[in-house]
């Protein structure tokens, strides 16, 4: 049966490259897609094609894209292949285009989550021509049901000049109900609170309203969505769960917290990941989550019944977790809510509900700067994503990662981050399979002893600690005491031989 239920939109049905040829070289697109969920696939495979085409004519063909956050290899990644991305906001994963922005042929404009909908109806960005969004329906009158990320959706239907669907027959048919979409936002002076007070409760509706006279065409696909694997938990990543685990013991043992703890985020990667399953197997019961991705420690929460209810924007799955998802779609729809990506991340609503906030970082500085994005102050990974909306607005905001990184020639403490994503008051307590570090209620010198002890690699630990003794005795002030010339020479150390170490 089709999932095209409105008759009138049934005659907008067309092919993939037919569709792509709506859209015009130079041109601002609009995507959906949110961490390899909900991407469409068969529409800039084609578009790829086209530019490659157009290329090899010696025609100019890019695009400025817009999307959720990262997509998958058949969007960043056929595109940017493609040579087809001139500008690109606001997150990305995928290796190539990472390669063409580090390489300076790909602009990027790296945004929070949560300011990508409201600054695109501010205007300064643009016009946006187009949209491509995927969704897994449409109801008889017309309205859309969202696939498994909802990202920028509705923004990028209401404000595109042409719509372009893929309808997606892969997607369950009982993703129908489990989205909650939001109209109430407005630009200031006609912006009013949100009313969310609670986790699991729904303000909107479960579909996107769509103007159909500006669908322009419909795509039908079957095609999955592709998600990388998480790595295993390693030694590590355990060791870094305990002592995150413990740390909350210790809050809710002082009465600091709930026992069922506070609305928990989990950000993307693999420690994130593995703090999640290290949750699973914790004393722990009744938890809720608010958080932007559901990865596959949550979904297994879910389904031991730790976690009741998990609110966020896109599932961030293995491909073994998403295909177990959509085998029990129906029995996990009255647990996850799937909302607006300016509503999962909204600083509003993260600090009202109080959320725990746990993402992984770069490196951090022994004052507690992190650097979430950038290697060697000037490689992008991946990009702030959610981080910052988070990290800011959090009841207790927790940065985590190895302490050294590319088998130890890199120290994850630093004596300065080489970029700074989340400023000294945005960050509580940091974490590495060393130890852990409570920051609240400290000074920058009291933190960096902290940070040294708990969270340096014994390989490293009596270097930073030398830095910070030597600062203290020569510089220019001791409030956040540094040696300018040498603060950056790890990082320089490691560009000239490969490795921090001395
Ligand atoms: N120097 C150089 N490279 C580093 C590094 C450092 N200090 N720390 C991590 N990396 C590299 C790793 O070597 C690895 O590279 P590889 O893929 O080539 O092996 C990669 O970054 C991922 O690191 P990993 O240790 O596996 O951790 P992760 O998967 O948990 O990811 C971040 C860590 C920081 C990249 C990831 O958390 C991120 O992108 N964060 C920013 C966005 C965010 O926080 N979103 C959450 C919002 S809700």
């Amino acid at each position: 049966m089709s999932r095209i239920r409105s008759a009138a939109l049934q005659s907008k049905v067309m092919s993939a490259g037919d569709a792509a040829a709506l859209i015009t070289p130079g041109s601002t697109v609009g995507m959906s897609g949110f961490t390899g969920s909900g991407y469409p696939k068969a529409v800039p495979t084609a578009l790829a094609a086209r530019m490659e085409a157009a290329h090899e004519r010696g025609e100019a063909f890019r695009l400025k894209v817009w999307t959720g956050a990262s997509t998958g290899p058949e969007l960043d990644g056929a595109l940017a292949k493609a040579d087809g991305i001139e500008f690109r906001l606001p997150y990305n994963s995928d290796p190539i285009a990472r390669e063409k922005i580090n390489n300076g042929e790909m602009e990027y404009l790296d945004m929070h989550l949560s300011q990508v909908a409201p600054v695109a109806w501010q205007g300064f960005l643009g016009p946006l021509d187009a949209a491509v969004v995927e969704v897994s329906g449409v109801t008889a009158d017309g309205e859309l049901i969202p696939s498994s990320s909802v990202g920028n959706n509705k923004t990028w239907l209401d404000r595109a000049g042409k719509i372009i669907l893929e309808v997606n027959r892969w997607q369950n048919p009982a993703l129908e109900g489990m989205h909650d979409i939001y109209y109430g936002t407005a630009l200031p002076p006609a912006r009013v609170p949100i009313p969310l007070v609670r986790s699991d409760q729904r303000i909107g509706q479960p579909t996107f309203r769509v103007d159909p006279d500006r669908i322009a065409a419909i795509v039908e696909t079957d095609a999955p969505d592709r998600n990388l694997p998480f790595a295993a938990p390693d030694a590590s990543a355990r060791a870094i769960a305990g002592h995150l685990i413990e740390f909350l013991q210790h809050e809710v043992k002082l009465g600091r917290i709930p026992a069922t703890l506070l609305p928990l985020q989990s950000g993307v990667g693999n420690i994130a990941n593995a703090v999640m399953a290290g949750l699973n197997d914790s004393p722990f019961e009744g938890l809720t989550a608010y958080t932007e991705v559901l990865q596959d420690g949550m979904l297994d929460m879910l389904e031991t019944g730790k976690l009741t209810v998990a609110s966020a924007t896109a599932f961030s799955l293995s491909p073994e977790a998403a295909a177990r998802l959509n085998d029990e779609m129906a029995a996990f729809r009255s647990k996850i809510i799937l909302r607006p990506q300016e509503i999962s991340n909204h600083p509003e609503l993260i600090r009202r509900l109080g959320c725990i906030a746990m993402n992984g970082m770069i490196e951090a500085d022994i004052y507690g700067n992190v650097n979430s994005t950038n290697v060697m102050g000037s490689r992008i990974q991946n990009g702030i994503g959610g981080s910052g909306d988070f990290a800011r607005n959090a009841y207790i905001s927790v940065f985590m990662s190895p302490s050294t990184a590319k088998g130890g020639k890199i120290s994850a403490i630093t004596p300065m981050a080489s970029h700074v994503d989340h400023i000294t008051q945005d960050v509580q307590v940091i974490v590495t399979e060393q130890g852990l570090a409570d920051l609240r209620g400290l000074s920058p010198k009291q933190r960096a002893k902290v940070i040294i002890q708990n969270c340096g690699h014994p390989d490293y630990r009596d270097a930073l600690a030398d830095y910070h003794a030597r600062a203290l005795a020569g510089s220019y002030g001791l409030q956040t005491p540094h040696l300018l010339p040498e603060a950056l020479s790890w990082h320089q150390r490691f560009i000239e031989t490969g490795s921090m170490r001395a």
